[in-house]
């Protein structure tokens, strides 16, 4: 796809998002940061002049629904959907009391009912472009699970599998489905746990690597260590099913 274009980002007031959402902005595309928090959306906005702010729950069907009603209105050539938003907790299932239901429930909604959500109410939009793309972010934790975050882990296999259906629904459409994997990216993503994990990749290597993957046209954009868990789970399932865990328990 060429430069230029208008992409929206779930999730962009920080982090993955906020890198993603300046590397289009550099691109001379139109970016609309989407997120709960607006003054976080708005603060990387100031950085970069031009971009929009849209404040949306992902995990509220009738606020995605009314945000996809008022971009088809305000950037009716949408043609790139970044489903970026996602949370992590760490969860001991192990710890013999029942655990918190509803922040089990949230990382549910949030990573892939907002994900299918964002895809619903998206789609139609982006079906309309003569070449448009869908990318859902995923993770390497989705080939190999951290079982220390087992809803994240679970989600984000999800995630692929979704991304998959949809590929293979959309063959034939202008609209392309990307799964962007990350590996661990230095970000906030990790902000509730005692320790930051291990080797995680600078955030602005990651930006470059992912723009490359999406320039190629790749469906399946799978960045540093994620490459090697991906494969990993293929070739080595129990292997490096231990290497991840050990790491990190
Ligand atoms: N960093 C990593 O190591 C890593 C590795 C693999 C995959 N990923 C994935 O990359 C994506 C981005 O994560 P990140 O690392 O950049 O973490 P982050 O800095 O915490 O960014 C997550 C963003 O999602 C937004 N968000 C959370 N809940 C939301 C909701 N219900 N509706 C709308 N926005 C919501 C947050 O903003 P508000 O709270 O203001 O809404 C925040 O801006 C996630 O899907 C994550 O799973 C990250």
């Amino acid at each position: 796809m060429s430069r230029g274009g208008v992409v929206l980002i779930t999730g962009g007031g920080s982090g993955i998002g906020a890198g993603l959402a300046g590397a289009f902005h550099a691109r001379r595309a139109k970016v609309i940061l989407a997120g709960r928090t607006a003054r976080r959306l708005e603060a990387v906005a100031a950085r970069h002049p031009g971009m929009m702010v849209e404040v949306v729950d992902v995990a509220d069907f009738a606020e995605v629904e009314a945000l996809a009603r008022r971009v088809a209105e305000r950037a009716p050539d949408l043609d790139t959907v970044v489903n970026n938003a996602g949370i992590q907790h760490v969860l001991d299932f192990a710890s013999g009391t029942p655990l918190d239901a509803a922040a089990i429930g949230r990382e549910i909604d949030v990573n892939l009912k907002g994900v299918v959500q964002v895809a619903n109410a998206f789609l139609p939009l982006l079906r309309r472009q003569p070449a448009a793309r869908l990318v859902n972010v995923g993770s390497g934790l989705g080939y190999v699970p951290l079982a220390a975050a087992p809803i994240y882990s679970a989600t984000k296999a999800a995630v692929h599998s979704f991304t998959i259906s949809l590929r293979r629904q959309l063959r034939g459409t202008t609209v392309q489905v990307v799964e962007l994997i990350p590996p661990v990216v230095e970000t906030d993503l990790h902000r509730d746990q005692a320790r930051r994990p291990p080797r995680a990749m600078a955030l602005d290597a990651f930006t470059t690597a992912a723009m490359q993957g999406l320039d190629r046209g790749q469906e399946e954009i799978a960045v540093g260590l994620a490459k090697v868990l991906r494969t990993g789970s293929r070739i080595a399932p129990g292997l490096f099913l231990g290497i991840v865990n050990k790491q990190r328990v």
